[in-house]
């Protein structure tokens, strides 16, 4: 019997599209075999791109540094909190985990599709003959090296500073818009071209269009005072997902992350006109990619759960104060410290519809106390839901006056 999956909410970011805009867009919490099980009778055969950025077996625990900055002369304004683990009894625990995944991702990648692989030295070799068995010879499209710069420890090794994100595509026949990531050639090229016309032996490229990147890609890693950064480990820069994304889909393609962590690629379909589904196990992935989605004003998207994930909402204890059209959190000294909150105006009691949102993924100040709602609410059954920093959920109810 496969997973079941239910739905929890509809967010409309800034109320747009609400209420009658389609949703196509998916945001799961669930391990991800779950997930990709119940997608299946659905989407097998349907989704034009998926990348993969799983644990990469380091055998560690990566924490997530919530509240406001990371600003270590400020320790009062931001802690540790569980983010997700890495650790495996031994590497075919790790590959026991990955076979199942890759090869369900395999079958939900349409006949045009490309698998983004993405991985480092821990087991980037081990996934290579899984993927390669999975998706049969010739399949292999690119071994793409993420090179990047940052601190470290070692003294016994060179500095271990690239990731390994391996490409695969479903068919021969697959989607790669050169054009749309060409990337200007260094000026010294241009500079020796200009000089001399010997030149590349005479052959001159087409210096204006711009060459096609090479399989080593530098992009800087997300660092804490990057103003994309979320708090979440190992988030990923958008930089590098809208390469992927621009090289492997089109405008209105179906892309799909079932490890998504803080949600960079959701986040990136979205403003490139991608529809998106993106799942992970942890709550506060799906929150980090939640408020994200909602900041970027990306277009609605449901949320979903699998049947039977743990999770728990807990009632709101403080009161809420309306006045006409906005709604306070009262200001009560225990009042926990909030991710993002927000507000359906016409609560059915069984899906929530987010339509308007307080939220401050920059972690740099509070967030909002009120929302203003866009329409009349008098007599209407508001519900309003609440993430705290620690990831719990709370909801709470009122009819306004
Ligand atoms: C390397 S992180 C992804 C980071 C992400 N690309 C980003 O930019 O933030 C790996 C993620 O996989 C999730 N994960 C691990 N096992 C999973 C499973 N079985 N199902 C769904 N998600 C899983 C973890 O919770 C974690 O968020």
């Amino acid at each position: 019997m496969p997973a079941r999956l239910a739905t929890d909410s509809l967010v409309y970011p800034r109320g747009s599209g609400y209420p009658h805009a389609a949703v196509e867009n998916r945001l799961i919490l669930g391990d991800n075999l779950a997930v990709m099980s119940a997608l299946l009778a659905e989407y097998a055969g349907q989704i034009d791109l998926i990348y993969a950025d799983p644990p990469f077996f380091t055998n560690r625990h990566f924490p997530a540094r919530v509240g406001r900055g990371e600003d270590s002369r400020k320790p009062q304004d931001w802690q540790l909190a569980e983010g997700y683990p890495d650790t495996w009894p031994n590497i075919d625990s790790y590959l026991d985990m990955l076979y199942p995944r890759l090869e369900l991702m395999h079958r939900l990648l349409s006949p045009t599709g490309t698998l983004y692989l993405h991985l480092d030295w821990h087991a980037d070799a081990y996934a290579r003959v899984l993927l390669d068995e999975i998706f049969g010879p010739g399949r292999f499209l690119n071994e793409i090296i993420w090179v990047y710069h940052g601190p470290s420890p070692i003294r016994r090794a060179f500095n271990r500073k690239h990731d390994t994100i391996l490409v695969f595509t479903k068919g021969a026949d697959y989607t790669f818009n050169v054009e749309a990531v060409r990337q200007p050639y260094d000026p010294n090229t241009v500079k020796t071209f200009a000089s001399s016309n010997k030149a590349g032996f005479g052959k001159v490229p087409d210096l204006e269009r711009g060459k096609v990147p090479e399989d080593w890609w530098y992009f800087p890693v997300v660092a804490r005072l990057h103003r994309e950064r979320t708090g979440y480990p190992t988030q990923k820069p958008q930089s590098l997902l809208e390469r992927v994304i621009l090289a492997s889909s089109n405008p209105g393609d179906l892309v799909a992350d079932f490890f998504c962590g803080s949600g960079t690629l959701p986040l990136v379909a979205s403003r490139l006109g991608r529809r998106f589904i993106a799942s992970d196990v942890t709550w506060r992935a799906v929150h980090t990619t939640h408020s994200r989605l909602v900041e970027s004003n990306s277009s609605p998207f449901s949320q979903e759960y699998v049947v039977g994930h743990p999770w728990q909402m807990n009632a709101w204890p403080h009161q809420l104060v309306q006045d006409h059209n906005t709604i306070t959190l009262n200001s009560a000294p225990d009042l926990p410290e909030l991710d993002y909150w927000e507000v359906d105006p016409a609560w059915d009691g069984q899906v929530f519809r987010s339509v308007a949102q307080a939220i401050n993924p920059r972690r740099q100040a509070q967030v909002p106390r009120s929302i203003e709602l866009p329409e009349n609410i008098t007599g209407k059954r508001l519900c309003v839901r609440l993430v705290g920093i620690d990831g719990r959920l709370y909801q709470t109810e009122k009819t306004a006056s």
